[in-house]
């Protein structure tokens, strides 16, 4: 079966774990520091505040930009679950947007209609299968109403949005290091940031409220959701071949593109001023359920993220939301292997799978 996530770990990995086991310091410490330090210079932002996971990261962020209690944040029904449990997490409450049916991103537009008619604190804005959302938008409408835009960056590693990285775009940005990601830390998450008072706010609320300088004087209520040193020594190395990964995944999902071209499968848009990592090479098919049963029983492992928006969970049933182009997504997006241990021909098989289907219906 050709999954439809491979982790890779290397002799590197294991090395700078051992490294890290040897001396002692297993919880927080240098090694966290130099990760952060290390990951926070990719993205091109200034700092940044290593989590236990990537949720852990949105919810440091909302609670480092003091988002909480009677806050609404705005927000896409059509991401994993995380997004929105982070906003409630913090104490406020998601208002969802639907999205582009191109790029499967909030749609500013819609954005615009309602934050001209609803009281509006923050943006959380997703960056779904690796693929920036439309920040140019999203960023003016942050300035127009003073509000600040975080960015869910949990499936964009090494993204890009006009030349800028994603991380880079907002007020935060959060991360996710969980073993299917473009890179992983076994978990882990991020919260990077070029706003001093947002770091120095993170830092300490993932550390029980307690001051940079550490000691015991604890000025906040905050959380254990420090990173470990042993995830900080995978990650390092991860990092090291992150724009590898993000190549092989991008000449995988262009493979895959002009493979594809002759099915009736809508197969995934890159806008021209953004670079998509390919968390996941996501197409769009009205036969979807017929044909990721037919690639499963063929040998290729596909995935659906995901089949319910997050207003039709029953944690969220409560909120209003109009969000047809979420919903029709959701029925309609399927997700097929483009990990970057693919061989040329997983792809092919991949490909001759869904051409196949195409065939014999
Ligand atoms: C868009 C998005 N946000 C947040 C998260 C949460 O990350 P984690 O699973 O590391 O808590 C994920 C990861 O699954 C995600 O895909």
């Amino acid at each position: 079966m050709i999954p439809i996530a491979n982790p890779q770990i290397g002799t590197e990995e294991k090395e700078r774990v051992e490294e890290v086991l040897d001396s002692g310091m297993l919880a927080d410490g240098p090694e966290v520091r130099a990760f952060e330090a290390e990951f926070a210079e990719f993205c091109g932002a200034d700092q940044g505040v290593a989590t236990s996971n990537g949720t852990t990261a949105l919810h440091t962020a909302f609670e480092a930009l003091d988002i909480g209690a009677g806050d609404t944040v705005v927000t896409s029904p059509f991401s994993f679950v995380a997004s929105a449990n982070a906003i409630r997490l913090a104490g406020a409450e998601p208002l969802f947007v639907d999205i582009d049916p191109e790029t499967f991103n909030l749609d500013p537009e819609a954005v615009k209609a309602v934050v001209r008619e609803q009281d509006v604190d923050a943006l959380l804005a997703v960056h779904l299968y690796g693929l920036p959302a439309d920040v140019a938008a999203l960023r003016e409408i942050a300035g127009e109403y003073d509000i600040p835009l975080i960015e869910d960056a949990a499936q964009a590693h090494g993204a890009t949005y006009r030349g800028e990285s994603v991380g880079s775009l907002g007020d935060a940005a959060c991360f996710s290091f969980y073993p299917t990601k473009n890179m992983t830390t076994g978990e882990g998450g991020m919260v990077v940031t070029d706003r001093d008072d947002v770091a120095e706010n993170a830092a300490s609320y993932v550390n029980h409220g307690r001051p940079p300088e550490g000691g015991y004087e604890h000025v906040r209520v905050g959380q254990n959701y420090r990173m470990t040193s042993i995830a900080a020594a995978i990650g390092r190395a991860q990092l090291e071949r992150l724009p590898d990964y993000v190549e092989a995944r991008r000449e995988n999902a262009a493979r895959l593109t002009s493979g594809l071209a002759d099915t009736s499968v809508t197969t995934p848009s890159e806008p021209e001023d953004r670079k998509h990592v390919y968390h996941q090479y996501t197409i769009r098919t009205s036969e979807r359920d017929g044909l990721a049963e037919y690639l499963e029983e063929n040998g290729v492992g596909s995935g659906i993220y995901y089949p319910t928006p997050i207003h039709e969970q029953p944690a969220y049933e409560e909120v209003n939301c109009d969000a047809q182009v979420t919903e029709r997504a959701a029925e309609e997006v399927l997700s097929l292997p483009v990990h970057p241990s693919l061989t040329t021909d997983d792809i092919e098989t991949i490909i001759t799978g869904i051409s196949e289907y195409e065939q014999q219906r």
